[in-house]
Formats: structure tokens, sequence, C-alpha cells
């Protein structure tokens, strides 16, 4: 039994602006996607990455993998390997998936655009699927008040913020249970994150609790902010 980490990394990243595809941009002079597969292959429960790369660019993160010490298998770091991303997020990662060797049985997905993701996180969504959840994702309470608008922008809802919870990454999974969800799913209406398909199929998702660190590089401030994070790691 083993446990992968999958990494959709095909992205463009319009959000961030015109440049290089998101997981490639660099943080503290290297790519987010190397800050994000070290994280992983690092961690002790992660076994085997899976990065899904722009369809145009498997060559490239395979060197760029090569060049950090993270396609080989090294002690405390497990093995990488390389698959071609898809249309979407969700395609990306189902393409991912079909490569797993037969002894995974446990599978997280993280977000590349996720590069600070710290080791606890990663080990504490492991060890929630070996306690034997089928589905788990990290949640962190909302700051904002989030309300629903209409098309016009008008106000439909406010929802209650307590009850809310902000979904990172890494996602964990039941092999299984992973792979029936995107089975199940309709890619013409993707989703925007695994434990969604999961939650299609009437399976239940456990959240517990996230890491602020985990946040997700979308926009041009976040940049800022993971430079800023990874400045004080560093000194
Ligand atoms: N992703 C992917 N394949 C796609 C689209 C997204 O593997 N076809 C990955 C991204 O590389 C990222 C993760 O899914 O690591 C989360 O997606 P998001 O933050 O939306 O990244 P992008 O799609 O690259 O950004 P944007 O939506 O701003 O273009
Ligand atoms: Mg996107």
């Amino acid at each position: 039994t083993l446990t992968a980490a999958v990494v959709p990394a095909a992205g463009r990243g319009e959000r961030l602006g015109p440049g290089a595809p998101k997981a490639l941009r660099l943080l503290g002079g290297v790519p987010m996607l190397v800050h994000a597969v070290r994280a992983l292959a690092t961690a002790r429960s992660v076994d085997l990455v899976v990065v899904a790369a722009p369809e145009d660019g498997v060559g490239d993160v395979v060197a760029l993998l090569a060049e950090h010490n993270l396609l080989d298998a090294s002690p405390g770091v497990a093995p990488s390997m390389v698959v071609s991303g898809g249309e979407t997020r969700q395609d990306s990662v189902a393409r991912a998936l079909v490569s797993l060797p037969a002894e995974v049985d446990v599978v997280l997905v993280h977000d590349a655009a996720r590069p600070l993701v710290p080791s606890t996180l990663i080990d504490a969504v492991s060890a929630a699927v070996r306690a034997g959840a089928d589905a788990v994702v990290p949640g962190i309470p909302v700051a904002d008040t989030i309300k629903a608008v209409d098309a016009d922008g008008g106000v439909v809802a406010t929802l209650d913020r307590g009850a809310l919870r902000a979904i990172q990454t890494p996602q964990g999974f039941r092999r299984t249970v992973l792979t029936s969800a995107h089975a199940a799913s309709d890619p013409d209406a993707p989703a925007t994150d695994d434990a969604g398909l999961v939650e299609a199929l009437g399976v239940e998702v456990l959240v517990v609790p996230g890491d602020e660190e985990a946040f997700k590089v979308t926009r041009p401030i976040d940049l800022v902010l993971a430079e800023a994070v990874l400045a004080r790691r560093r000194a």
C-alpha cells in the first residue's frame, strides 16, 4: 500500500497575469512547482509524486525536476513522474490518476499553485485517510463576509460565515473513491476541486484544520505574500 501525491500543474495562471504557466513562475528564484513537489516528496507520508504538466511542457518539467534532484528517489525523497495535463484541472487530475501504479491505495491531490504547503498539513491529511476517512480536505475559517449575488450584482443572500470554510489542498482520498468520483463526473461541467466530485457521489467528505501557509497563489498580491513567507522561513 502506497500513498501518491498528484500535482495538477497544467494551468495557465490567467489571473496572475501574462507570463509563463503559473506553476513555472518563480518564487525565491525557484519555480513554484519545485517548491510544491519538494514539500510533497519529502513529506514522510508520501511515496510517489505525479505531476500533470502543461501539455507542451512535459519534457521541460522532467528536466526541471531532475535539475532539483526530485525525479529519482533519494534518502528522504520520494520519486516523481510527469504526465501531460489537460484542458481543465479536473482533466489534469484524471490523467495523473490513470498513470498511478496498482499498489497506490491513498491519493493526495495538491495544487502546484500552493507552493508553501507545510509538511505537517500533508501528513495530517494522509493520516486522516489512513485512519479510515474516504475523503479529507483542509479548511480554514473565512475572514470576509460572503454574499451570494445574482448576475446583476444584486445580493441574494448573506451566508453564515461561522458555517463556512475556505478549502485548500492537499485533499486526500481512498483511491477507489477518487477514481469512481472522476469516472462519474461530467467533463463539460468540471469541478474546481476533487472533493466536489466525491460529494456529488454522496460520499462524506471530512474537513480537517487547514494551514494559512497552504494558501493558493492566484493573483499578483499572492506572490508578494508568498515571497514574504519564504523569506521569513529562510531567515
Ligand atoms: N490546473 C491544471 N490543469 C488545468 C488548469 C489548472 O493542472 N487545465 C492546475 C493549476 O496548474 C493549479 C491548480 O490546477 O496548480 C489550481 O488551479 P488555478 O489556481 O485555477 O490555476 P490556473 O488555472 O493556472 O490559474 P487561472 O485560473 O488564473 O488561469
Ligand atoms: Mg484555473
